[in-house]
């Protein structure tokens, strides 16, 4: 398939890995991209820029194809080494990188001298239209489906990607709640040049995550996600899990005064216990709705050759048929 969002990124398939922490390691991002889609390394997963180097470096010799690098520019007081980050992106090569979190602004001249091609992630036509204002080559539409940060609007993707489409003039990918083939024909048909995915790509074999992580995700609905850290206005779609419940009533109980202190230990670091021990309860961690259609482990590359075929079928039969009727 041939979108605007291939032809940008040197990509067989409209298909985007978003980056996830402690989930977009080299493993994923070269399987997906290997796969014909663009994999993603989540920079700040990496401790210091000389390791995210290695994992750029060790990424390049699993693949030959475009990945990209993830850097989330985080409401945190001690900034991570971002000019650090960036200068091992541009030694290594990489061609696209994924900004989310605040406006990408600061290393957007760095990343554009290099010729690599900027993506941003947000969440609200406002701050999609500053991402072009600022010079970024396309948008990541991330709807209030999606796992992690969905932002404060809480527009889904049904309002938000046509709202997108009659804004923006660069190109832009769905994100939030994307599965399958559907998700992908009726992104393109609100006006997406493809679809980025999260949790999705968390249940594939070469996710370098603990099997209970994957097993967790497919046994949950549409129903199990919950949003935390609201009243702290840093929302997070999480998994349904003690920890959540612990963080949900803390927050009820502690009412407009919670501090970030207050749930702490649920939220903070917990990711490597999670993803690498597989201790599923130890604190809260980022899921989408979309688990509700998620039922398999593929391998990525089947997961990617499925989708594409069945969109093929989709606009083929289904919908040309109806247009034919
Ligand atoms: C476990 C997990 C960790 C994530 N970590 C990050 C992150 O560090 N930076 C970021 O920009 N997005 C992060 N995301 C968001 C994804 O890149 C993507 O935008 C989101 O998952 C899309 O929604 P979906 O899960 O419904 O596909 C994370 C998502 C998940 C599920």
């Amino acid at each position: 398939m041939k979108t605007a969002i291939t032809e940008l990124f040197n990509i067989e398939h409209p298909i985007i890995q978003g980056g996830m922490h402690y989930v977009g390691f080299a493993e994923l991002a070269a399987a997906v991209s290997n796969a014909g889609g663009l994999g993603t390394i989540t920079g700040l997963t990496q401790k210091t820029p000389a390791d995210l180097a290695n994992e750029i470096a060790k990424c390049n010799d699993m693949t030959d194809k475009p990945f990209a690098v993830n850097l989330t520019f985080l409401p945190t007081v001690a900034s991570p080494d971002y000019p650090g980050y960036v200068k091992a992106i541009i030694e290594g090569g990489v061609k696209v990188v994924e900004t989310a979190g605040r406006n990408p602004v600061q290393v957007l001249p760095y990343l554009k001298d290099a010729g690599i091609k900027v993506i941003h992630k947000c969440t609200s036509v406002r701050h999609s239209l500053k991402a072009q204002e600022i010079g970024c080559d396309a948008v990541s539409v991330d709807g209030f489906e999606c796992g992690g940060h969905p932002g404060e609007d809480d527009i889904p993707n049904m309002i938000l990607l046509p709202r997108a489409a009659d804004e923006l003039e660069i190109p832009f990918v769905s994100s939030g709640g994307q599965a399958d083939a559907r998700s992908l024909v009726a992104s393109l048909a609100m006006g997406a040049e493809g679809m980025n995915m999260g949790t999705r790509f968390m249940c594939t074999k070469e996710a370098p995550i603990h099997q209970n992580v994957k097993d967790a995700i497919v046994a949950a609905s549409e129903l199990d996600t919950r949003l935390v850290m609201r009243p702290l206005r840093n929302t997070e779609r999480v998994l349904n899990n003690k920890a959540t419940k612990r963080v949900l009533a803390m927050e009820k109980e502690k009412g407009a005064d919670l501090q970030f202190d207050d749930i702490l230990p649920d939220v903070a670091g917990v990711y490597p216990k999670v993803m690498m021990d597989g201790d599923m309860d130890i604190g809260v961690w980022s899921c989408g709705m979309v688990a509700g259609l998620i039922n398999d482990v593929p391998t990525c590359k089947e997961l990617i050759d499925r989708i594409m075929s069945e969109a093929d079928e989709l606009i083929a039969q289904r919908l040309k048929g109806m247009n034919a009727a």
